[in-house]
C-alpha cells in the first residue's frame, strides 16, 4: 500500500470502530423527516412548471454559464435577480454565491483581516468556522447563546469585530436572543452577520426582517436549498459590502456562476413564497402537532424549539442510532445526529417537520417515538 493509502484506511478504520463511519445512501421512499425541503418546494409540481416557462421566455439564455462571473457567466438576469431577492430581504444589495457553504466561506474568508476579531456561537454552522479559520482574523467562540460569555470575548476583541449567529440554528433548532446579541455587539461598535439559512420560509423573509433589525445588521446570509427548495445563496448588505465581494471574496471569484436554469428556479422560487401563506401556515400546525405528540421523558430531552427543527436527545451514539434505525424500520427517514458533529452526550434523532407532512404520519411517527423511548 502507499504511504497515502496506509494513512487513509487508518482513518476510516478509526471512524468505523469509533461508530461514526459516513456513507453516501441513495434516496429512498421513507416518509421524509429529514430533509430541509419545509415548505415542500423541492417537490412542488407549480415550482417546476413556472421554471420551464420562465426559460422558455429566454431562449437567448445559455444552458451553462460558461464562466465566473467576472469573465462570461454574468447575465442581466443574474444582477435583476440579485436586486430582486435584495428588495424582498429589505437589503439595499447582495451578492449571488453558488451555494451557502460557497456564501461563508467567501465572506468570512475575505472581510476579517489578520489584527481583526470574529466571534462566533460554538453552534456555528462549519462551512463559517471554515471561512473564518481561512481569514487569518483571531477567532472566538462564545457558549450557546450565552451573552455573558459573549460579552466576555467581546472584551477582548482587537481589530475590526464581526459576531456571527444564526437565526434559526441547524442542529438545535432554536432561536437566540437576536436583540439582546445586537445591543450587546453594538454597545462594543462590533459587526452582527446573522446566517438566515434555516429561518427564511418559517419566516418568509427571515427573522431579521421579522423584528425589523435589517438596518442595524451588518450582513446576512440566506441560503436556498432549504425552504425555497432550489440551490445557491445570497450574502446581503450594503453596495460596499457587494463590491468588496465581488473584487476579494474567493468562492464568488474562482468559480464557474450558476447555470441559467439555477437562477430561473430561485426567481420562481422566491414567486412562489410570496404565495406560500398556506403552507407556511400548514408547517406551524403540524410543528406544535409534533411537539404536542411527544411524551415528556426525564431521560430523553426534547430540545426547546419552535422552528421545523425538533430534535430529540439520546445522549450517545449508540441510542440515537438505534432510535433512527428502528424508526426508519418503521417508514419514516429520520436521521440520527452523532458526535463529533453534536457535542457528546448530545447525541440525538433530528426531526425535520414540511408542510407536506400529513396528520397521521405525525401522530404514527410521534406514536413510535414515544414508545421507544419509554421502552426501558
Ligand atoms: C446554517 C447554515 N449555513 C449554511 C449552510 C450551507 O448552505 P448550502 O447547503 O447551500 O451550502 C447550511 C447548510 O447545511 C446551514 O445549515
Amino acid at each position: 500500500m502507499r504511504s497515502a493509502d496506509t494513512y487513509i484506511q487508518s482513518k476510516l478504520d478509526e471512524r468505523t470502530s469509533s461508530g461514526i463511519y459516513r456513507a453516501l445512501k441513495p434516496e429512498s421512499n421513507l416518509i421524509d423527516f429529514c430533509s430541509n425541503d419545509y415548505l415542500g418546494f423541492a417537490r412542488s409540481l407549480a415550482l417546476r412548471e413556472s421554471i420551464a416557462r420562465e426559460i422558455s421566455i429566454y431562449p437567448q439564455n445559455l444552458n451553462g454559464s460558461t464562466g465566473s462571473r467576472l469573465i462570461s457567466g454574468n447575465l442581466i438576469y443574474t444582477e435583476n435577480l440579485e436586486r430582486q431577492i435584495a428588495a424582498f430581504h429589505k437589503s439595499e444589495a447582495g451578492l449571488l454565491f453558488n451555494s451557502g457553504y460557497d456564501a461563508n466561506v467567501g465572506l468570512f474568508s475575505s472581510l476579517p483581516q489578520k489584527g481583526d476579531t470574529v466571534i462566533h456561537d460554538e453552534l456555528i454552522h462549519a462551512s463559517i468556522i471554515d471561512g473564518a479559520r481561512l481569514s487569518h482574523a483571531n477567532r472566538y467562540t462564545f457558549r450557546h447563546n450565552d451573552l455573558d460569555s459573549l460579552e466576555g470575548k467581546l472584551k477582548q476583541a482587537k481589530g475590526i469585530c464581526y459576531v456571527i449567529i444564526e437565526s434559526i440554528y441547524s442542529m438545535d433548532g432554536d432561536i437566540p436572543p437576536i436583540i439582546d446579541i445586537l445591543q450587546l455587539t453594538e454597545q462594543y461598535n462590533a459587526h452582527l452577520i446573522i446566517d438566515e439559512a434555516h429561518a427564511v420560509g418559517l419566516y418568509p423573509s427571515g427573522l431579521v426582517t421579522h423584528l425589523n433589525l435589517q438596518d442595524r445588521v451588518f450582513g446576512r446570509i440566506v441560503t436556498f436549498g432549504k425552504a425555497l427548495g432550489c440551490h445557491g445563496a445570497i450574502v446581503l448588505g450594503n453596495n460596499l459590502l457587494r463590491q468588496y465581494l465581488v473584487n476579494f471574496a474567493r468562492s464568488f471569484i474562482y468559480t464557474t456562476a450558476a447555470s441559467f436554469h439555477q437562477l430561473a428556479s430561485i426567481k420562481m422560487a422566491y414567486e412562489l413564497l410570496e404565495n406560500a401563506n398556506d403552507d407556511i401556515g400548514q408547517l406551524k400546525n403540524n410543528i406544535s402537532l409534533f411537539k404536542q405528540g411527544i411524551n415528556p421523558n426525564p431521560a430523553y430531552r426534547l430540545l426547546n424549539s419552535d422552528s421545523a427543527i425538533q430534535c430529540l436527545l439520546l445522549n450517545s451514539n449508540t441510542k440515537a442510532k438505534q432510535a433512527a434505525g428502528h424508526l426508519q424500520n418503521t417508514g419514516f427517514d429520520v436521521r440520527a445526529i452523532l458526535s463529533p458533529t453534536v457535542p457528546q452526550g448530545t447525541e440525538r434523532i433530528r426531526v425535520c417537520i414540511h408542510s407536506f407532512n400529513t396528520t397521521a404520519d405525525i401522530d404514527r411517527l410521534t406514536a413510535t417515538i414515544n414508545t421507544f423511548i419509554n421502552a426501558e
